[in-house]
């Protein structure tokens, strides 16, 4: 695996490969790599010749009160990892080579509406800063394709959104969530858990799977969501929000949506979780 962590040397192995007409996926993370994001690897290998891996913790998606400085940081064994799933190359750029001018003047991508509520709402600026790194990064790569995680549903919208409304050349494949074998969905965040949360956490999906059943036949969504939340309420986690929405603009849903999300963040001890289910009825 190729690993570099200039702009230039970046650009000159993708048009090398350009010049061979090899086709290019890439798949941005942040690091403290799991199952989940090499299953993302995985998948981008089924659409491309060549794979390309970012590892970039990005300063500006973080909130004032979200301590980045304890992110996770386990390099090492990310690039173990990667290697192990054949990634053709590791691009690890630093801060200043990503924002000269800090992070606070440059430039940014703002997704309107779906980016301000649910997530967006409890981390305000959170998918400005998701929309502007992916933007940049994407200009950088240039790649022809680009996987994402289902688990983090509105990112990929988000995403997918900004794609479409400034015609950016580039596919976007999402990838379904890898679980762990008690069903709570793969997270860097899930090494918060203290082993007494871990019992408690799988109950998020749980309580999707109850209501994605209960939504077959009763449509009154806003007290099922009610339900729902008291279900989670109840283990001793923190429901920050659970929603049903349309799956593709995520506008709560009404009656007769046949595309559904069903969205869900509960807080576990210091952890926010996040979850969703899709259905089609
Ligand atoms: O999902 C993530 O890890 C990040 O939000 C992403 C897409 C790499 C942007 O920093």
């Amino acid at each position: 695996m190729n690993i570099v962590d200039e702009i230039q040397a970046l650009r000159q192995q993708v048009k090398l490969w350009r010049m061979q007409n090899l086709k290019v996926a890439f798949v941005p993370t942040m690091g403290n790599l799991h199952n989940g994001h090499l299953a993302l690897v995985e998948a981008a290998h089924q659409h491309a010749d060549k794979v390309i891996v970012s590892i970039f913790v990005n300063p500006m998606q973080f909130g004032l009160s979200e301590d980045i400085d304890n992110y996770p940081k386990t390099l090492e064994q990310d690039k173990k990892r990667l290697s192990q799933v054949n990634a053709d190359l590791l691009f690890i750029p630093t801060s200043k080579i990503i924002y000269p001018k800090g992070y606070t003047d440059n430039t940014f991508v703002d997704v309107p509406n779906i980016s301000n509520k649910y997530c967006g709402k409890s981390r305000p600026g959170h998918f400005r800063g998701v929309a502007t790194i992916v933007c940049k990064l994407f200009n950088l790569v240039q790649p022809d394709v680009a996987c994402f995680g289902s688990k983090d549903y509105q990112q990929l919208q988000v995403i997918r959104t900004m794609v479409e409304d400034l015609s950016m050349p580039v596919k976007i494949i999402p990838v379904e969530i890898i679980r762990e074998e008690s069903g709570l969905a793969m997270s860097s965040r899930n090494g918060y858990l203290t082993p007494k949360e871990r019992l408690v956490a799988p109950v998020l999906y749980q309580t999707l799977q109850w209501l994605a059943e209960q939504i077959k036949t009763e449509k009154d969504f806003y007290r099922l969501c009610q339900q729902a939340s008291n279900k989670i309420n109840q283990v001793g986690l923190t429901t920050d929000y659970i929603n049903i929405c349309h799956a593709y603009t995520l506008i709560k849903a009404k009656r007769n949506d046949k595309d559904l999300v069903i969205l869900a963040s509960a807080f576990c001890g210091k952890a926010r979780l996040i979850d969703n289910i899709q259905i089609t009825l």
